[in-house]
């Protein structure tokens, strides 16, 4: 299906053309003045010089040609040369009753190509704090979007399984003469002490410094322990990830990239790409023109131990020999940027992954507390997830019984989960992924505003219209569009509902081009706005005509499938009622 612009631009085209000026500069943007027309052509100002004529009297003559356009309702001319455009309603409500039919609402997706996703990154064996919350929440966006866009599109959620913290959990255990594995309960106590101890007491570090190593070196006893505690921990994961809506098709972590580290780094060596330098081994990744120094990424530690950096090149080899990717983005803290401006580098100079594989970052800020400060619980320590996400739910819970909601328990409950879902994710995915944001409780749970429960109150609003509709018109069936004729709008507020949701398309390429669910919680917010602006100058259910119920109806189902479409994209869903 053609974008709205286009079609606009393209008759704009061939107006400057029967006026007989060029046309490769000519299009149609969005008015900057929506009080004074919708739409707006600068073409007659850019052709001014080289036809050496005044801008207005050029667009003067274009207008002319625009005279019985069935497109356009208004063009005219103002100083010093612009052109006002507004579109006809017989238009628009044809290009809303193709949208309404097509699959998709008429977003065309391109070729697919192979995407990774690398997000979540949870350290296991750790508790999932709120720092995990973003890359969980974004990431999951991100590989939505991908998929929606056509792309065949995996999730990685890239554990990090490998590091110390194991050495110090075996450490612990091997001091208290724990002989048998532990539960999971035992390991939310044993990790913290082990991780303070070890601030404390230099030779228990060491010790599990020595355990860690071991343990990458493929001693029996350790990878025992240390197989349980993935176990135990992982399903605990799936469990939390669960709860957030949030799932990956890939559940590797940094300890799979270790069979690839070896044949990797004497690669890297053979090929003359690595060198030692103070001990340790490393390629430089240093660029000209770069703006501030970029200090080589290291491979191996002195000691001969592998590092962060070395794990993400090894995890690369590994997708390219299982996936072969034409895009890999990894969604994490934006204080790793350099970490990845290296890991890139090195990536592509040693032939790790091709050319013209596409290695993305999309690096997001910190959750901060009112004061402006990192989150933090009331006592001043780092929160769990879980309890976040608890706190938020009992909100949502406490203000829909204020509200007075009638329902059965089992379904308060379950609707006071979805909105607290939406609360959350709407609450960060609203902001721009790279920017700081404040979280604020009072304000994301709220069902008035720039808020996940808007949006949500927004569908189910329009659910129980459809469901009176279907109570009064027994046959009423809501799947096929094709039966349903979408009318001229009757007034400026669903003339405004249709502009936006003829936007969709334009949208979706937009937020995916730049990685940005940020775009589509803005249109969702839109359209809710336009949709219930014109809920409250309409009465649906007692109109008379049927023709135009009809068509309100068909524009209610098209506004619903349109923004249940973007939340999903978002990660979250609607309830029935709420
Ligand atoms: N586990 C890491 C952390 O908590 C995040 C991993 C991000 N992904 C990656 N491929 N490096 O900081």
């Amino acid at each position: 299906m053609k974008r709205l612009l286009d079609i606009l631009s393209e008759e704009l085209k061939q107006a400057f053309g029967a006026a007989g000026y060029g046309t490769d500069r000519i299009s149609v943007t969005v008015s900057n003045r929506p009080d004074l027309c919708e739409y707006q052509c600068n073409g007659a100002m850019a052709l001014a010089k080289e036809a050496h004529k005044a801008p207005y009297d050029i667009a003067m003559e274009v207008v002319e040609k625009l005279g019985g356009s069935k497109t356009f309702s208004k063009a005219e001319c103002v100083k010093p040369g612009f052109i006002n455009l507004n579109i006809s309603d017989d238009f628009l409500a044809r290009y809303i009753s193709d949208e309404a039919g097509e699959e998709k609402f008429g977003y065309e997706a391109g070729s697919g190509e192979k995407v990774v996703v690398d997000y979540g990154g949870p350290n296991v064996a750790k508790p999932l704090h709120i720092g995990h919350l973003r890359a969980a929440i974004i990431g999951e966006a991100v590989k939505r979007i991908s998929r929606f866009t056509g792309n065949d599109t995996l999730g990685d959620i890239h554990m990090g399984d490998w590091g110390l913290q194991m050495g110090l959990i075996i450490a612990l255990m091997k001091e208290e003469g724990m002989d048998r594995m532990p539960t999971l309960e035992e390991l939310s106590r044993i990790y913290p002490e082990a991780s303070e101890r070890s601030k404390q007491d230099e030779a228990f570090k060491e010790k599990a410094m020595d355990i860690t190593n071991e343990l990458q070196h493929g001693n029996e006893e350790y990878t025992a322990i240390w197989r349980h505690i993935m176990d135990i921990s992982v399903s605990d994961l799936k469990e939390n990830y669960r709860r957030l809506n949030v799932s990956f098709e890939i559940w590797k972590g940094e300890s799979d990239a270790d069979p690839y580290i070896a044949p990797m780094v004497s690669d890297m060596k053979e090929k003359g790409f690595a060198h030692e330098s103070q001990g340790a081994l490393v390629v430089d990744v240093g660029e000209e023109g770069d703006s501030k120094e970029i200090p080589p990424c290291m491979i191996l530690k002195s000691d001969g131990a592998a590092l962060y950096t070395t794990t993400d090149l090894a995890t690369l080899v590994q997708r390219e020999q299982d996936y072969q990717p034409d895009k890999v983005i990894y969604v994490v803290d934006k204080r790793q940027d350099l970490h990845f401006v290296q890991v890139f580098r090195a990536a592509k100079k040693c032939g790790i992954v091709p050319e013209e594989t596409d290695l993305q970052f999309l690096g997001f800020g910190t959750m901060n507390g009112k004061d402006g400060k990192p989150f933090k619980t009331r006592s001043g320590g780092v929160m769990k997830l879980q309890m976040l996400i608890d706190d938020v739910y009992d909100r949502c819970y406490e203000r829909m019984k204020e509200n007075g909601a009638e329902m059965p328990e089992e379904e308060l409950k379950d609707t006071a989960a979805k909105i607290a879902l939406a609360a959350i994710k709407y609450g960060d995915l609203s902001n721009e992924a790279r920017k700081d944001y404040v979280f604020d409780i009072d304000k994301f749970t709220s069902f008035e505003g720039n808020t996940g429960p808007y949006i949500l109150y927004t569908i189910v609003r329009i659910k129980s219209i459809l469901r009176k509709y279907q109570e009064n018109n027994s046959e009423a069936a809501f799947d096929d569009m094709k039966s349903y004729k979408i009318l001229p709008p009757g007034n400026d507020a669903e003339k405004n509902l249709m502009m936006t949701l003829a936007g969709f398309a334009p949208m979706i390429e937009g937020a995916w081009r730049e990685l940005a669910p940020h775009r589509i919680c803005a249109y969702i917010y839109q359209t809710a706005n336009d949709f219930n602006k014109f809920y409250h100058e309409t009465r649906i259910i007692s109109e008379e005509d049927k023709d135009r119920q009809q068509s309100w109806i068909a524009l209610l189902i098209l506004t619903k499938g349109i923004l249940e479409t973007c939340i999903d994209l978002l990660g979250f869903e609607a309830p029935e009622m709420m």
